[in-house]
C-alpha cells in the first residue's frame, strides 16, 4: 500500500484528476513496441484499453500476448528489460516420445515447416504418419506415429502424442493409460483413457498445447460438427413402443440448447456483432435437422443479458425468425468490463430448475442439454463457476452413482467450450466441459471467423453425404434400417434358379455385392434390388459390372472347383436412392468421405485408413444376416499379420478343393475369419458388407464371399463357428482399381463420383 501512494505521487504530474478524486491517466506508447510485428488498441491509450500484439503467420508474440492499460497510466504487464517484446517462431512439441522407433532429424526444438520422419525398429509395425511437418498453429501434421508389435492385447497401443508422457503399458480390457504434458505445455483432451470391451480406448487422444497453439477452423468445424451432428441425429423423434414399454422416445421439445457469449471488454465490439452472426448461422443450421430445440441465448459480462428466454418455449411456439430477430436487435449498453462466469452458469442452473418443476421429474429426465460457451475464461467476479457446473451435472445425471450404470446419463449433458480471446485461461475453462464422445474444448485464434466455422459444420447436403452415419439403438423392426441404413437385398433369378445375396449401398446409385451372385448369362432384368428408402422397396436396375478378373472356373484344372478371387460386383440403379436416416451409403475404403469419418485431418492416404481400421492382428468385424424382413448382426475376427497363415490354411479342407497349393485357393485379396469364437456366414449372407463401426459411422472393409463349411440350419442363422470352419471375405483395400474405375469415374454424367484418395 505504502508503495502505491509513493508511486502515484511520482506520476501525479502527468495524470488527470477525475471527478470523485480518483487518479486516472492515459497510457503511453513508450517501450511497448514489438519487434517483427505490430499491435492494436481496443480504446486507444485510455484506461481500460487492451493492447493486442499481432505477429505474422508462423510467429507468436513473446513474452506477452497482450497488455492492459491500468488506471494509473501504466501497462500491465510492464515491459521486461532483458526479454524485449518480439515475434517468435512458432514451435511444435517434442516428437522424441516415440517408443520402439527412431525420429529424425534430432533437433533441440522444432519450428514451423521443419519436417520429421519416423521409423520403427524391426519387428514393429507403424501406424499413423511416418512423416510430419510442424504447422503454423503449433501442431504436427497428420497423426501420432505408433510402433507396436502384436501382443494379443484387447486394445491397440494408443501411442504417445508429441510433447507428452504416458504411464500404463498393458492394454487389456479395463486397463488405464494416463498422460501428462512435459515442460510448459498443457494437455487438451483425455488425461486418462480406458481400454473398453469393444477394443477401443475411451475418450479422445490428448494433445499437448503451447499458449500459442490453437485449433484451425477446419479442425473445429470437423470435430464440433461431427459431435453436434451426432447429438442432433440421435435426438430425432422416434416412437418405439413395444408391448406398451417405452424404449427410447425423444419427443419434440426435449432438446434444450443453451448458448452464451462473453462480451466483456476482453473481446471487442465488432466481435459482438460477429458473434451474433455466428449464433444466427448456428441455430439456422440446427433447424435443418428434424428437431425443434428450446433455446436460451445469453450475452454476458459481469451481467447476464438474456436475449432469448428458454422459458418462453414452454408457453408458446416460437418460430426461428423470432429467435433470429431477437439476436439481431440485441444491443449492449453501458457494458462493464468484468466477467462473471459463475453468474452465467447460475442462470443456466436456475432455468433448468424451473423447467424441471414445470414439466415434472419424469419428463425432465428425457430432456437433453447442450451448453455452448464462448469465452476466454478470464472471470474476475463471482468466483469459480465449477461448483455451479457440478450442480448442473448433478441435476442432469440425477445423482447417478457409478454402480447404477444401467443407462448412462452422461449422454444427456454436453458442455462445449469455445475458448476465444487474446489470452485464454485454459485450465479453468477445460474443467467446465462435460459430455462423452469427441472434443468438447476448442481453442480458437482470436480473429477466426466463427460464422464460417458454423456455416461449414452442418451443411444439409453434407449431412446427406455423410457415409456410414447410423443410429446405435437396440434393434426393433422400426429402427433396424436406421442401424444399417445401407443394407440391400439382391436377388438374381435366371434359368429357373434363384440366388439370394446381400449388398450394400455405396453411393445413392450403386450397390456393392459379390460377383458369384450373378450366374453366367444373367442380365440386368434378372436382377432385383430391394432397399426400402420410403419411395418403394424394389429398385430398378440399370446395369451391373463384375470385376474383370473374376472367373470362378479359372482353376478347375488345378483342383479348385470354384475359385472366388475378385468376387466383387457393382450394380447401378436407374434412379438415386433417397438418402435419409433409413437409407444411406456405407463408407468404403480409400475415399475422402471415409477419411472424414475416421477424422483423419489434412491430406490422408489409403494406407493410413488401413492402419486405423486394421489395428490389431485379430480385428473385430461385423457382418449381417437376414432374418425375416430385418437383419441381425454377426461378429467375426479378421486374422491379420502373424495369425493369418494359421487361419487360411484350413481353406484346403473345403469341398471341391483337391490342390495342396494354398495360394491357388486363397489369394491376398481375402480376409480370413472363423474359429471358435466367431459367427459363421450362411447361404444368403454372400455379398453383404463386412464392416467396422467408428463411433457413429460405419466403414465397410470387406464383403462376404465364401466359406469352408455350411453349419447353418433353417431358422437358426446366428450360428457359431467350429474350430476349423473359416470364412473368406474380399478385402476392399485390395480391389481399389475396380471400385475407383466405376465409383470414382468423373468422365460420365450419370452420377456424382466418389472422391478417391490418390494413394
Ligand atoms: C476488434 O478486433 C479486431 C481483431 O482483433 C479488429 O480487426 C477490429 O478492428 C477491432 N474492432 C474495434 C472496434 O476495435
Ligand atoms: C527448422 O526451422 C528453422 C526456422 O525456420 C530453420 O532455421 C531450420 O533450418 C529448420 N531446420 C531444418 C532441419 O529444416
Ligand atoms: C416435431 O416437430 C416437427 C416440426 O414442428 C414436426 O414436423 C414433427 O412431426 C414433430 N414430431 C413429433 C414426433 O411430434
Ligand atoms: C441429489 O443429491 C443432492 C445433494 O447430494 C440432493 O439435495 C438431491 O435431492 C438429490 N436429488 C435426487 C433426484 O436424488
Ligand atoms: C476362365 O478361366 C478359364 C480357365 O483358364 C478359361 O478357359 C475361360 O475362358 C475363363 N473365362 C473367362 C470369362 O475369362
Amino acid at each position: 500500500m505504502g508503495f502505491s501512494v509513493h508511486w502515484s505521487w511520482l506520476t501525479a504530474f502527468s495524470c488527470l484528476l477525475c471527478m470523485g478524486g480518483e487518479v486516472r491517466c492515459d497510457c503511453t506508447e513508450e517501450k511497448i513496441q514489438i519487434e517483427g510485428g505490430h499491435y492494436t488498441l481496443t480504446k486507444q491509450l485510455t484506461v481500460g484499453s487492451m493492447l493486442i500484439y499481432q505477429c505474422p503467420k508462423g510467429y507468436y508474440p513473446h513474452p506477452y500476448l497482450s497488455r492492459h492499460c491500468q488506471a494509473d497510466g501504466t501497462w500491465r504487464k510492464p515491459p521486461k528489460r532483458f526479454d524485449p517484446q518480439r515475434c517468435k517462431l512458432v514451435e511444435c512439441p517434442d516428437p522424441f516420445v516415440l517408443e520402439y522407433g527412431n525420429v529424425s532429424p534430432p533437433q533441440e526444438r522444432y519450428f514451423v515447416d521443419n519436417e520429421t520422419t519416423y521409423e520403427c525398429y524391426s519387428g514393429y509395425t507403424m501406424r499413423g504418419s511416418s512423416k510430419r511437418v510442424c504447422l503454423p498453429n503449433g501442431k504436427w501434421s497428420g497423426s501420432t506415429p505408433i510402433c507396436s508389435r502384436d501382443s494379443g492385447d484387447n486394445c491397440a497401443d494408443p501411442g504417445i502424442p508429441a510433447g507428452a508422457s504416458r504411464t500404463g503399458n498393458i492394454f487389456e480390457i479395463d486397463d488405464t493409460v494416463k498422460y501428462s504434458c512435459n515442460g510448459n505445455l498443457f494437455l487438451v483432451g483425455s488425461k486418462e483413457r480406458v481400454c473398453q470391451e469393444n477394443g477401443q480406448w475411451s475418450g479422445k487422444e490428448p494433445a499437448c498445447y503451447y499458449r500459442h497453439t490453437y485449433d484451425t477452423s477446419l479442425e473445429v468445424s470437423e470435430a464440433f460438427g461431427s459431435a453436434i451432428k451426432d447429438s442432433l441425429t440421435t435426438f430425432e423423434p422416434l416412437d418405439d413402443t413395444q408391448e406398451g414399454r417405452i424404449i427410447r422416445i425423444s419427443k419434440n421439445g426435449t432438446l434444450d440448447i443453451y448458448i452464451a457469449v462473453d462480451i466483456s471488454a476482453s473481446i471487442n465490439e465488432t466481435q459482438v456483432d460477429k458473434a451474433k452472426d455466428a449464433i444466427t448461422t448456428l441455430i439456422s443450421k440446427i433447424s435443418t435437422f428434424d428437431v425443434s430445440p428450446n433455446y436460451e441465448i445469453i450475452f454476458f459480462s459481469s451481467e447476464v443479458f438474456e436475449v432469448v428466454k428458454i422459458l418462453d418455449f414452454f408457453d408458446e411456439k416460437i418460430v426461428l425468425s423470432t429467435i433470429i430477430d431477437k439476436i439481431k436487435n440485441f444491443e449492449v449498453e453501458g457494458r462493464n468490463t468484468g466477467t462473471d462466469l459463475n453468474l452465467l452458469f447460475t442462470k443456466f442452473l436456475e432455468r433448468m430448475s424451473i423447467i424441471k418443476l414445470r414439466v415434472g421429474e419424469k419428463v425432465f429426465k428425457e430432456h437433453r442439454h447442450v451448453l455452448m460457451i464462448f469465452s476466454d475464461g478470464a472471470y474476475n467476479m463471482g468466483g469459480s463457476p465449477e461448483p455451479t457446473v457440478a450442480k448442473i451435472k448433478n441435476m442432469v445425471y440425477m445423482n447417478q452413482t457409478d454402480e447404477d450404470k444401467t443407462e448412462s446419463r452422461e449422454d444427456y449433458l454436453d458442455i462445449y467450450i469455445f475458448a476465444i480471446g487474446t489470452e485464454i485461461f485454459d485450465e479453468d475453462l477445460q474443467r467446465l466441459t462435460a459430455g462423452t464422445g469427441g472434443s468438447h474444448y476448442f481453442r480458437i485464434k482470436e480473429n477466426t471467423n466463427l460464422q464460417e466455422i458454423f456455416d461449414s459444420i452442418i451443411d444439409e447436403e453434407e449431412v446427406k453425404g455423410l457415409c456410414g452415419l447410423h443410429k446405435d439403438y437396440k434393434a426393433t423392426e422400426d429402427s433396424n434400417r436406421k442401424m444399417y441404413p445401407w443394407w440391400a437385398l439382391v436377388t438374381v433369378q435366371y434359368e429357373g434358379r434363384l440366388e439370394n445375396c446381400l449388398g450394400s449401398l455405396v453411393t445413392p446409385k450403386f450397390i456393392l455385392t459379390a460377383a458369384h451372385c450373378f450366374k453366367f448369362g444373367a442380365l440386368p432384368e434378372h436382377v432385383t434390388v430391394e432397399l426400402d428408402d420410403g419411395q418403394g422397396r424394389v429398385k430398378k436396375v440399370k446395369t451391373f459390372k463384375l470385376h474383370p478378373n473374376y472367373n470362378i472356373t479359372a482353376k478347375v484344372k488345378k483342383g479348385v472347383a470354384e475359385f472366388y478371387d475378385y468376387d466383387v460386383a457393382l450394380i447401378q440403379l436407374v434412379d438415386d436412392v433417397k438418402i435419409s436416416s433409413v437409407a444411406r451409403p456405407i463408407c468404403i475404403p480409400c475415399t475422402q468421405e471415409t477419411s472424414n469419418a475416421l477424422k483423419l485431418v489434412g491430406i490422408s492416404t489409403c494406407k493410413q485408413q488401413e492402419q486405423v481400421l486394421f489395428k490389431t492382428h485379430l480385428e473385430r468385424l461385423n457382418f449381417l444376416t437376414k432374418t425375416g424382413s430385418i437383419v441381425a448382426e454377426k461378429e467375426a475376427h479378421a486374422n491379420l499379420g502373424e495369425t493369418r497363415g494359421e487361419c487360411i490354411k484350413h481353406a484346403l479342407e473345403a469341398p471341391g478343393i483337391t490342390t495342396r497349393t494354398l495360394t491357388d485357393v486363397v489369394t491376398d485379396n481375402f480376409l480370413c475369419t472363423g474359429g471358435s469364437r466367431d459367427h459363421i456366414a450362411c447361404q444368403g449372407d454372400s455379398g453383404g458388407a463386412v464392416f467396422k463401426n467408428y463411433e457413429l459411422r460405419t466403414i465397410q472393409v470387406a464383403l462376404v464371399s465364401w466359406g469352408i463349411t455350411d453349419l447353418c440350419k433353417p431358422g437358426d442363422r446366428m450360428v457359431g463357428s467350429k474350430g476349423n470352419s473359416r470364412d473368406f471375405h474380399i478385402n476392399l483395400f485390395r480391389v481399389q482399381p475396380f471400385l475407383k474405375s466405376i465409383l470414382g469415374n468423373d468422365a460420365q454424367n450419370d452420377y456424382t463420383p466418389l472422391q478417391f484418395l490418390s494413394d
